[in-house]
């Protein structure tokens, strides 16, 4: 006899099971016996906003039936009390999960599949760790690049014993043969993350790429493999060289086959420069979807979300809706892309001009976009020997990791560059034997 779930998580579970047995098969245990609690105090409270006389909430009112709000903080936001200090629904406030989906829209044009309502969560950390809880079992195998952003290992090995195993980022170009080759090799249940723009690289793959790893995912999934995607998306938007892709590769996998389910998690953490904002968003696209299998993967999300944070912050919310709604934040955007920009072609010029020297000491990999650049460290140079040099003699902070070097260009005035590469090449020059 199979195992009992609550009667509210049975009747979503069954559902997904008739309707789309394929992306049923991907969740996890505690995907399947997560819930959103149809009765609960969530829902009450909900149904009682109608009452003349409400006594249902879990915050304190005013007497005219107004939040509860200290002077001192109404003073300081320039929003309503409203806007500022109730709880969130669990789901995210609904006009702002419309507005981003209505963004998502329009920055991916070619993406033609339905997707579910963007779900809120505390941070692209959250969603992706709401991932793990959803679809992966311990001993799971998760398929993700061997240079990937270090959090990934506390949140799909530590919190839900999901194995990482990678495959090799480049071979002069993006290393595809090895993503097929790493995939091939576990048949069934195939989990893959993706990243672009890529933390630590800066790399996102070209348009050609892009078609090519669409086309493997496609064969695995014609072979019968059932496929779920995670797109790491927290970089979105700042590419800086024409012929990459400029689009998420959600609209690669859209609605490309019934066993492919892609759950696209994004946010304005990076996006939008609101990093302390945590406001993060979950959207799932498959083939094998429609609008009723979609709400019953949503409540299950929110499930988590009520059972891990909650809802997410309420303040945060209402600031990126409100910013979203303005005139002038296409503008302030497009500002502080060109002031990235600036600084990665000030990186490009810099290690073009010093190319002969710098080489014999370090070579970058390749990088196009996001935050971030790396570079590969000459054999025998310890690289947390160099980053300890490079902070107490030349007072320069960078992030090392085995045999690289990750520089966060996003964070160095464009004047400052140029000294920054100096210093990794004066300090690698001392430490190579
Ligand atoms: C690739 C990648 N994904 C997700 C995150 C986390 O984003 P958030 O701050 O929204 O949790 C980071 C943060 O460094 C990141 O580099």
């Amino acid at each position: 006899m199979g195992k009992k779930y609550h009667p509210d998580a049975e009747e979503l579970n069954n559902m997904l099971e008739r309707e789309c047995p394929s992306m049923y098969s991907l969740l996890s245990e505690k995907g399947k016996s997560i819930y959103f609690p149809k009765h609960g105090i969530a829902k009450q409270s909900k149904e009682a906003k109608q009452a003349r006389l409400n006594g249902s909430i879990g915050m304190a009112m005013e007497d005219n039936g107004s939040p509860i709000c200290l002077t001192s903080i109404k003073n300081t936001v320039s929003l309503a009390p409203g806007d500022i200090v109730p709880y969130a629904p669990n789901y995210g406030v609904p006009e702002l999960r419309n507005k981003w989906k209505k963004l998502q829209a329009e920055k991916n044009p070619s993406h033609i599949g339905t997707t579910s309502l963007p779900l809120i969560t505390n941070g692209l950390t959250h969603a992706l760790n709401m991932t793990g809880f959803l679809f992966l079992d311990p001993g799971d195998k998760l398929i993700l690049s061997d240079m990937y952003w270090g959090n990934y290992n506390l949140i799909f090995n530590t919190s839900y014993g999901a194995d990482l195993v990678t495959f090799n980022t480049f071979s002069g170009g993006y290393d595809l043969k090895s993503f097929e080759e790493k995939i091939q090799s576990f048949p069934g249940k195939q989990v893959i993350l993706l990243n672009y723009p890529h933390n630590p690289t800066g790399y996102t793959i070209t348009e050609k790429e892009a078609e090519k790893l669409k086309q493997i995912i496609l064969k695995s999934a014609e072979e019968g493999n059932k496929i779920l995607v995670i797109l790491d998306d927290a970089y979105f938007g700042l590419v800086y060289e024409p012929q990459v892709m400029k689009e998420s590769f959600f609209s690669y996998l859209s609605d490309l086959h019934e066993n492919i389910l892609t759950v696209k998690i994004d946010g304005a953490t990076k996006e939008y420069y609101v990093w302390g904002f945590r406001l993060g968003f979950i959207t799932y696209n498959s083939k094998s979807m429609n609008e009723k299998s979609y709400t019953a993967l949503e409540d299950k999300t929110a499930g988590v979300i009520r059972s891990s944070i909650s809802s997410a912050n309420r303040l945060s919310q209402s600031l990126l809706l409100h910013t979203l709604n303005s005139d002038d934040y296409k503008k302030e955007m497009q500002e502080k892309y060109n002031l990235l920009n600036l600084r990665y072609l000030k990186v490009k010029e810099i290690l073009a001009t010093n190319q002969d020297e710098y080489n014999q000491l370090f070579t970058p990999y390749p990088f196009n976009s996001g935050y971030f650049m790396c570079l590969k460290i000459k054999d025998g140079i310890d690289t947390e020997i160099l980053r300890k040099k490079l902070l107490k003699k030349y007072s320069i902070g960078i992030i090392t990791s085995k045999n690289f070097l990750r520089v966060a260009f996003s964070s160095l005035a464009e004047e400052n560059i140029p000294e920054v590469f100096e210093g990794i090449y004066l300090a690698c020059k001392e430490l190579d034997s």
